[in-house]
């Protein structure tokens, strides 16, 4: 079940990239997770531990352990006393039924085989009354402001090719169906919005963050035939341009799930 079907892969550009996007995403989304003190919590596909390290700091005596396929990722994750990583497979976590007072995953789903049985697993692993929280990708909601239609061109060509990897990076419009399959009655929807601007703080950061999405894919959409050297670079180029265009701004947001099991 574990195929690796990672688009993004763990280089060091990468990885990097995926730690600017914690910087940038991890105090909203530790909000959404309103963490009781003492809970036992577990994060699924957690990268390089720098949200289970935030959440673990977010309420006195929290327990943390991050469940990730990568040894290399676990391997750049930062040491803490309340966070323990353990190498294994989302679809098949190593973890008695109603172990957690709360599960989570944030962008992962995108990038599993099958993301219902993923689900299923984060239900069955948390207690009852414990909660399962996610938030994920649509990758179509992206927009940039003035136009850039190299780039979104070259957006397209990965979030296909992403599809025939088997991955899904519009799994976000699907949350709400993939947790009433998995046996869920309350679940509540939201966003995380991400609407930057030239000068404001996290611009530049964020237009970066989707420069190194395309930038992870680039070996793999090239040596697949998917797209040109020049078509891509066309498409980072006016995401360069867009970083120091005084009229440049970008609007986004990830699809979030909350449900009580
Ligand atoms: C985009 S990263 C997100 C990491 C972290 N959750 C965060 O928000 O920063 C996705 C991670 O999921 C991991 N992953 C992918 N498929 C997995 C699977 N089947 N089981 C466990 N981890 C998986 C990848 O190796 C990668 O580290």
């Amino acid at each position: 079940m574990s195929k690796d079907i990672y688009i993004h892969g763990t280089e060091p550009s990468e990885q990097e990239r995926l730690a600017g996007l914690n910087r940038l995403t991890n105090a909203t989304f530790i909000s959404f997770l309103d963490l009781r003190p003492g809970s036992r919590v577990l994060e699924v596909g957690s990268g390089l531990g720098l949200l289970a390290v935030d959440v673990a700091n977010a309420a006195p005596d929290v327990q943390v352990v991050g469940v990730e396929v990568s040894a290399a990722q676990i391997a750049a994750a930062p040491a803490h006393q309340r966070v323990t990583y353990v190498q294994g497979d989302a679809h098949t976590l190593e973890c008695p039924d109603g172990a957690f007072d709360l599960v989570y995953a944030r962008y992962l789903l995108e990038h599993v085989v099958d993301p219902q049985r993923v689900v299923r697993e984060m239900r069955r692993v948390t207690k009852a009354g414990g909660r399962v929280g996610v938030c994920e990708n649509d990758v179509s909601l992206l927009r940039f402001d003035p136009p850039c239609p190299a780039f979104d061109r070259a957006w397209k060509v990965f979030t296909d090719f992403q599809a025939t990897l088997g991955g899904d990076g519009l799994i976000g419009r699907r949350l709400f169906r993939l947790f009433r399959a998995a046996g869920f009655d309350e679940v509540e929807l939201s966003v995380q919005p991400e609407i930057h601007w030239y000068g404001a703080p996290g611009y530049v950061a964020w237009v970066h963050n989707v420069i190194g999405n395309l930038e992870s894919a680039r070996n793999g959409m090239l040596a697949a035939g998917v797209i040109g050297e020049a078509e891509l670079n066309a498409g980072v180029a006016e995401l360069e341009r867009l970083k120091t265009d005084t009229t440049g701004s970008a609007t986004f947001v990830w699809n979030r799930a909350m449900a009580r099991r």
